[in-house]
């Protein structure tokens, strides 16, 4: 397969192809996916999916920058965005430069992605303006759960489509060069991608959005506690893996493995 150049940000434009976007957390899935997708985000849901938390809130620095590092080491093609977790960038815009350089440094990503509309927009524009690339994250914002009463779906009734559209506009105006828009109702998507200038990747958003991203572990039927209606599992891996597990199983304790011919032989 002929891969092409690494995507970088100029590449991630509006008006072109749908951007396709997806999660990896590891460098086996890294290197699975590198090749068929635009852009891998190294996503803080790394903390329900393979630390097996209830809500990405526990999520560190550290371990965003081990699986940064680990997924952008192996991804020779697609553009790596590593998420920015819960306490690293709110309290104040020097501390998420810090935090930000951090894990560029250390990972070798492209860009970081912090959550928030209006009130983290001057903290989009000075990560920017000095010289870290910020995809934005609005709509449902997971790391806000608890200001946000839960899991809800966003841009409902007058105020709430109003609302993510000044958000929207806000991360736009402060120099992200493309902004995530999640759970938010579908027309309020379509109006945020006609209104702004930057992509605006959709997940559980609106199929008019400029990219669509989902996590990885649910488009592969991998991830059991939960199936958000936006998810599309294309196929069951759960049950092929479990599979071939007892088959090992089986296979260990009637010491059909390993044959000799899995063994070592003397010379
Ligand atoms: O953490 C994550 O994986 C994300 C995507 C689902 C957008 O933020």
């Amino acid at each position: 397969m002929r891969i092409a150049m690494k995507l970088e940000v100029k590449d991630i434009v509006k008006g072109g192809k749908p951007i396709v976007c997806l999660t990896s957390y590891t460098a086996p899935m890294a290197r699975i996916v590198d090749p068929l997708v635009d852009v891998i985000l190294v996503g803080d849901s790394l903390g329900m999916v393979v630390y097996g938390f209830e809500n990405t809130l526990p999520v560190t620095l550290d371990m965003m920058i081990a699986h940064g590092g680990a997924v952008a080491r192996n991804a020779t093609h697609a553009m790596v965005v590593v998420d920015m977790p819960y306490g690293t960038y709110e309290s104040s815009k020097e501390l998420a430069l810090k935090n930000a350089q951090r894990i560029m440094k250390e990972t070798g990503c492209a860009a970081v992605k912090p959550e928030g509309g209006q009130e983290l927009a001057e903290t989009v524009r000075y990560l920017v303006n000095n010289g870290v690339p910020v995809m934005g994250h609005i709509g449902l914002m997971p790391q806000s759960i608890e200001k946000m009463g839960g899991f809800k779906i966003q841009g409902r009734g007058d105020a709430g489509a109003q609302k993510v559209m000044a958000d929207a506009k806000a991360i736009a105006d402060a120099g992200a060069f493309s902004m995530v828009v999640e759970g938010t109702i579908e027309p309020v998507a379509k109006d945020i991608t006609e209104a702004v200038n930057i992509p605006t990747i959709g997940i559980g958003a609106s199929p008019a959005c400029d990219g669509q991203i989902l996590v990885v572990d649910d488009i592969l039927g991998m991830y059991a506690p939960f199936t958000p209606k936006f998810v599309k599992r294309y196929v069951e891996l759960a049950p092929i893996i479990s599979e071939a597990v007892k088959q090992y199983a089986d296979e260990v304790k009637a010491r059909t493995f390993p044959t000799m011919g899995h063994c070592f032989l003397p010379k």
